[in-house]
């Protein structure tokens, strides 16, 4: 009698082996599943799923866990806040198709840490569908079915499981237009900063299993789906993180469009004051995006010891961009003085484009460091753009304008105002040349005859003509110091 309902049994287990053992599992293994629908029905697909089951004899916790493959990663967290919380995050593997989940822990609201004291694997098995997957195009998911041995106590806290509100923390990543998305296979992968966070609660008597027998990964339903039970949503924001956003536009504003303008004002238009002015609101700017990038830089790990590319260039260019308020005070002062050139003016001279030149290479380079490569294209196209118009301001005047300047200089009276730039020095330019009807370019003013060393390599300006208009076209002014 016992021996032949043994045999049968074995009969039957060889025949639907593996249906019956999962069959088994789904019925007994106790799970508290939590759901979140997101409201955005842009999307028939939008749900965030994580089922848990511990087992209270090994401490193992058994997790499955999905979200729309659209964001960059997924994560749940043991506790209330993510400091200290032990978190699960998951995404894609790299070949983009598999999975990875990586154990971590936070120190603050901040990019967890991979925690190399607790050990995930993942769990495979017919009837947990589509596990350990991302599946791409519309509505895609990924999932995960895992295990993380003796993963209840952790050094910041633990797991209650008795608990019948024990709080979580869950999060997405962000998506990427474009629909890349990180794919890799390293546990410590740089995580961008989540699109939507939360929290829920389970009941752990619901979760818990007394015996290893019971234990496993929580299998969905009869219609192979999971549906909340056990567990209830606390919070879900969206996350709005526009700092990192402001810094890059004002850093490309500043560095592509504003110190330029600044040094086109100097060397086309001889406004020395309106320079300082321009730099000078350019600088305070960027002296505030800065801040801003110093605040983004706490919050992730590759970027929290201030030793990236972007993040050195970025220290430099803000001390060069003191130097140069300094150097150009400076030079001004005991320019006005002597009418002497200045090493400090040579020096402002040169450090100023490289220290432009340096700001538009360091945002690709930001861009690729903060997981936005895509970016880089648009902001290339644009910088051509803008370096074309500067070339022909900068440049183009010097070529087409010169006569007109300074017959319009010649009307207007302005006998000491000067051409364009330092060229405008150049003895060439006060000789005698067709066109001119006026005596005063015939040679050249006072001030200018006497600092000829300065030449083409002028580092300041005089803003205005000499003050006395009466001392005659030609004679030495009575007061040679421009005004400013
Ligand atoms: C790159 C990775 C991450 C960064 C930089 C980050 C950063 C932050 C920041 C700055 C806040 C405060 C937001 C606010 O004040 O509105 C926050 C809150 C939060 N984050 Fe994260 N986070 C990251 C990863 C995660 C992960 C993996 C999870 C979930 C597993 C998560 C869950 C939460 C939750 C639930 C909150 C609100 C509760 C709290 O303040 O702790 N975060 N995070
Ligand atoms: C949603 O589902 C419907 C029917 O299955 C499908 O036609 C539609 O393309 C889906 N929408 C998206 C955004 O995938
Ligand atoms: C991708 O990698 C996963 C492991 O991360 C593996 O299970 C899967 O078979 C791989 N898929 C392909 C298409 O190579
Ligand atoms: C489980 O982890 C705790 C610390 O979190 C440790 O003390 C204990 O020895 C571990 N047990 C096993 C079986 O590894």
């Amino acid at each position: 009698m016992m021996s032949s309902i043994l045999t049968t049994s074995v009969a039957a287990l060889s025949l639907f082996g593996l249906a019956a053992q999962a069959a088994d599992s789904s019925n007994s293994t106790p799970a508290a599943v939590f759901t979140y629908i997101s409201p955005n029905s842009q999307y028939n697909d939008t749900t965030f799923v994580f089922a848990l089951n511990v087992d209270k004899e090994t401490s193992d916790v058994y997790i499955h866990m999905s979200a729309p493959s659209g964001n960059d990663w997924m994560g749940v967290g043991i506790g209330a806040q993510m400091k200290n919380s032990l978190m699960f995050v998951a995404y894609a593997s790299v070949n983009g198709t598999g999975m990875t989940l990586s154990p971590r822990i936070s120190t603050g609201n901040s990019e967890p840490s991979y925690y190399t004291g607790i050990s995930c694997s993942l769990v495979y098995a017919g009837d947990l569908p589509n596990g350990n997957v991302h599946s791409n195009g519309n509505d895609a998911t990924m999932t995960i079915n895992a295990v993380c041995k003796n993963a209840t106590h952790w050094p910041q806290g633990s797991l209650d499981v008795t608990s019948t509100n024990q709080p979580f923390i869950f999060g997405v990543g962000p998506g990427e237009p474009g629909g890349s998305y990180l794919q890799s296979n390293d546990l410590s992968a740089g995580l961008r900063r989540h699109e939507a966070y939360g929290t829920f609660f389970m009941d752990m008597t619901k979760a818990t299993s007394t015996s290893s027998s019971t234990a496993g990964v929580p299998r969905p339903d009869a219609s192979g789906a999971y549906t909340n039970s056990g567990a209830t949503l606390g919070t879900a924001k969206a996350d709005n993180d526009f700092a990192p956003a402001i810094h890059a536009f004002i850093m490309c504003l500043m560095f592509v469009i504003v110190f330029p303008l600044g040094a086109l004002i100097l060397r086309v238009f001889n406004r020395v004051i309106l320079h300082a002015w321009v730099q000078g609101l350019g600088l305070l700017l960027v002296t505030m995006a800065t801040a801003g990038g110093i605040v983004i830089s706490t919050q992730y790990n590759r970027s929290k010891n201030f030793a990236s590319a972007h993040q050195i260039i970025g220290i430099l260019l803000i001390l060069a961009m003191f130097s140069q308020l300094g150097l150009g005070i400076v030079h001004h002062r005991l320019f006005k003085k002597s009418q002497q050139p200045t090493i400090m003016g040579k020096i402002h001279r040169y450090l100023g484009p490289a220290t432009i030149l340096f700001g538009i290479i360091n945002a690709p380079i930001g861009f690729v460091f903060a997981g936005n490569p895509h970016l880089c294209l648009p902001y290339i196209v644009i910088v051509l753009l803008i370096a074309i118009i500067y070339i022909t301001v900068r440049f183009g005047s010097r070529i087409c304008c010169r006569g007109r300047r300074k017959n319009q200089d010649a009307r207007l009276g302005r006998q000491g105002a000067m051409p364009a730039g330092p060229e405008g020095y150049m003895q060439p330019d006060f000789g005698p040349s067709a066109g001119y009807g006026q005596p005063s370019y015939m040679q050249p003013p006072p001030a200018y005859a006497r600092s000829t060393s300065y030449g083409s390599q002028s580092e300041d300006v005089p803003l205005r003509p000499y003050q006395s208009q009466q001392s005659g076209m030609g004679g030495p002014p009575a007061d040679p110091r421009p005004m400013v």
